[in-house]
């Protein structure tokens, strides 16, 4: 099904520092479950996102390879957490730190996927929006939106390892402030 294009405004929106966003998908990354808190910063309605694909609320300035690696992981039975600039359907955009995770049958079979997101730290932020930046510009250096892929996710491996660390080490290191609330 075809969108209306949504142009993006710069303005950030933002969600309590207690709230979480759930969304669940089926296989395909089709919603199939929002909470208020997704419904409410969104700004779609419930009935506007249950059946229609999840990129519903891509940000056009997320780089493409980071959803690589989320669906390459997720298909693999791994869960991920990722750092997502979000767009509502105002335009408006918001920053989530993210966990999601297949959802499994009593036999091990993949039924879906669930994710749960929540306000990330700001410290965390400068690190991943100049990574981002990079990553995205990479990809437009490309005509081609598989090479586009390829190149941006080979830029990805390259500052991981002159970080000497793997993607989860990467995104542990920045969430360590997250978690432990280190603010001031
Ligand atoms: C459970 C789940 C949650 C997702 N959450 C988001 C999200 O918050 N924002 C987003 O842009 N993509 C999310 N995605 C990834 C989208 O399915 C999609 O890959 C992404 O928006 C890129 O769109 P594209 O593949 O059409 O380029 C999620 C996927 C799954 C399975």
């Amino acid at each position: 099904m075809s969108r209306t294009p949504i142009t993006p405004t710069g303005r950030e929106a933002y969600f309590a520092e207690n709230d979480i966003i759930v969304s669940k998908t089926d296989l395909r990354g089709i919603i199939t479950y929002a909470n208020d808190v997704f419904v409410q910063i969104s700004g779609y309605s419930e009935a506007e996102l249950l059946g229609q694909p999840h990129n519903i609320i891509r940000h056009p300035e997320m780089p493409g390879c980071v959803f690589k690696l989320l669906w390459d992981t997720l298909r693999e039975g791994r869960e991920i957490f990722a750092y997502v600039l979000n767009m509502c359907k105002s335009g408006d955009s918001y920053w989530v730190f993210a966990h999601v995770t297949p959802s499994f049958s009593a036999n091990g079979r993949i039924l879906g996927y669930h994710s749960n997101r929540r306000v990330p730290h700001e410290d965390a932020l400068s690190a991943v929006r100049p990574l981002y930046a990079q990553l995205l510009a990479e990809e437009r250096r490309h005509r081609n939106r598989a090479e586009a892929i390829e190149a941006s996710t080979r830029l990805l491996l390259s500052v991981l390892k002159s970080r000497g660390q793997s993607y989860d080490e990467f995104v542990f290191s920045l969430s360590v402030h997250t978690q432990l609330g280190a603010r001031d």
